[in-house]
């Protein structure tokens, strides 16, 4: 086993009690949807998920000496504030002590200190802190974020936003804009622009290009077969997107380099990225789609929808296979997507990218993640089959087309 990482310290933070990676794997646990399967291997896969939950790749060059969120932590970020803008909390995390204390109110959670304790416990998903005694006083003197900032969520089994981890579910109440605008290192102009995006969206391109056109944070999970990944395929597997957004978008120590955009990054003299990628995918390709809960559709309903899914919705031309996707045969034109053309006149999402394709979107688990396409242009399934139905003229009934959302409610 050539990794070592964070995966001891981070074990330890979490009070696993055992450094076996066989313990980790049940111990650490609270994530239903990360079934290992057969083909994988489970040493590996746990080291994903240490890498994919508390790995900062030494990002905190950027979010602590550039951004100074530290600062803007400790000043003003109180434990409301932060599950205000979606920051989600680990229950799994909490010491007896503390649990007692949020529900019996004597814990100030309108105190940024609280935020800190919090942050040493290493409760905060996607937030990794170092809190130091100085003069006396618990500080928190780094912070650097980690992929399940965006990528995952909590099942609020505790509290609205506290709760066991659900990793590789897209956390769409976060506002990373409005947590970046927080920064007192970014001109008027751009906290603007990062204060327009709202929750769950994000714009992995506007620190090269510009231009603001946040997509919707994209789920981690249902990947295993597909071989295009982000909404416009830029990559063969999964490891090429973590690259570019390690390296890019959180500033961890790397390189990314990219001819058909002519994106070129390195990031300190350290390699934290490339010995990571290879456990960080095996453990996203290990999280499988959540089933929808029984009850959220109606069955029978569904069954007609699957006809007109295949039929005359000809949703089945492009939405093909296991997984609903054409994609590891091809990408498709802008024209012929129907969340184009993007909202507030801002240039496709296609033409910025490697590819300026778009993928069809897998479907396994759609139930899970609205708002819908990559610009979130459709707030509902309805809106979906309204806007194929207009754009594509199907002449859909209306009955055929609450089947036909009944149908993908069940995948
Ligand atoms: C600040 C929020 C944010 C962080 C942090 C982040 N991502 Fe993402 N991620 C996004 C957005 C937005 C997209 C959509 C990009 C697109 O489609 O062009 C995305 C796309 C993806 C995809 C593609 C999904 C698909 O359907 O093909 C994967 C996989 C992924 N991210 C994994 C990761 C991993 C692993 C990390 C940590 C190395 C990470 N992300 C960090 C926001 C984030
Ligand atoms: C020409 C190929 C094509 C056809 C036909 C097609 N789709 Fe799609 N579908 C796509 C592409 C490409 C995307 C991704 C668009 C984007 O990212 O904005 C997509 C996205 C979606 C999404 C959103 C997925 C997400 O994660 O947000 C849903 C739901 C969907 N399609 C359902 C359908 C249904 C229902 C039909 C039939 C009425 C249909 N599609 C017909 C190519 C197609």
């Amino acid at each position: 086993m050539e990794y070592s990482g964070s995966l001891g310290t981070a074990c330890i933070k979490l009070a696993c009690g055992s450094l076996s990676i066989v313990a980790l794997l049940s111990s650490c646990g609270g994530n239903d949807t990360a079934a290992v399967t057969a083909s994988q291997d489970p040493v590996l896969v746990a080291q994903g998920r240490q890498i994919f939950r508390f790995d900062t790749f030494s990002d905190e060059t950027f979010w602590t000496d550039t951004l100074r969120m530290h600062d803007v932590i400790s000043a003003a970020v109180d434990p409301v504030t932060a599950l205000s803008v979606g920051l989600k909390v680990d229950a799994e995390a909490l010491p007896p002590a503390v649990v007692q204390g949020i529900q019996n109110g004597s814990i100030d959670l309108k105190s940024p200190e609280t935020t800190v304790a919090l942050l040493k416990l290493n409760a905060v998903v996607g937030l990794q802190g170092k809190v130091e005694a100085v003069n006396g006083k618990d500080t928190l003197t780094r912070v650097g974020i980690t992929c399940a900032l965006c990528h995952s969520t909590v099942d609020n089994s505790f509290a609205s936003g506290i709760g066991k981890r659900l990793d590789g579910w897209p956390n769409r109440d976060l506002n990373p804009g409005a947590i970046i605008a927080l920064s007192p290192a970014i001109s008027a102009e751009k906290k603007a622009v990062y204060n327009s995006w709202g929750k769950g969206k994000y714009d992995p391109r506007f620190n090269f290009d510009g231009i603001n056109g946040p997509q919707v944070i994209p789920p981690a999970f249902g990947l295993s077969n597909i071989h295009r990944i982000t909404s416009t395929g830029d990559g063969n597997d999964i490891a090429y997107w973590n690259r570019y957004v390690s390296v890019t978008q959180m500033g961890g120590h790397g390189t990314f380099s990219e001819p058909r955009t002519g994106i070129n990054v390195t990031n300190g003299t350290d390699d934290q990225v490339t010995s990571k990628l290879a456990p960080l995918q095996a453990y996203q390709r290990s999280l499988t789609a959540p089933p929808p809960a029984a009850g959220s559709f109606d069955p029978v309903a569904a069954q007609r929808g699957r006809l007109v899914f295949n039929g005359a919705g000809k949703c089945i031309t492009c939405h093909s296979g296991p997984e609903f996707t054409d994609a590891n045969l091809q990408l498709h034109f802008p024209s012929e997507v129907v969340s184009e053309p993007e909202p507030n006149g801002v240039p496709s999402y296609a033409s910025r990218s490697a590819t300026k394709m778009y993928r069809t979107a897998p479907l396994r688990g759609i139930w899970q993640h609205p708002p819908y396409f990559h610009n979130g242009t459709a707030a509902t399934l309805e809106d979906v089959v309204r806007t194929y139905n207009t754009k594509k003229s199907l002449q859909l009934t209306d009955a055929e087309m609450a089947d036909l959302v009944q149908y993908l409610k069940s995948l």
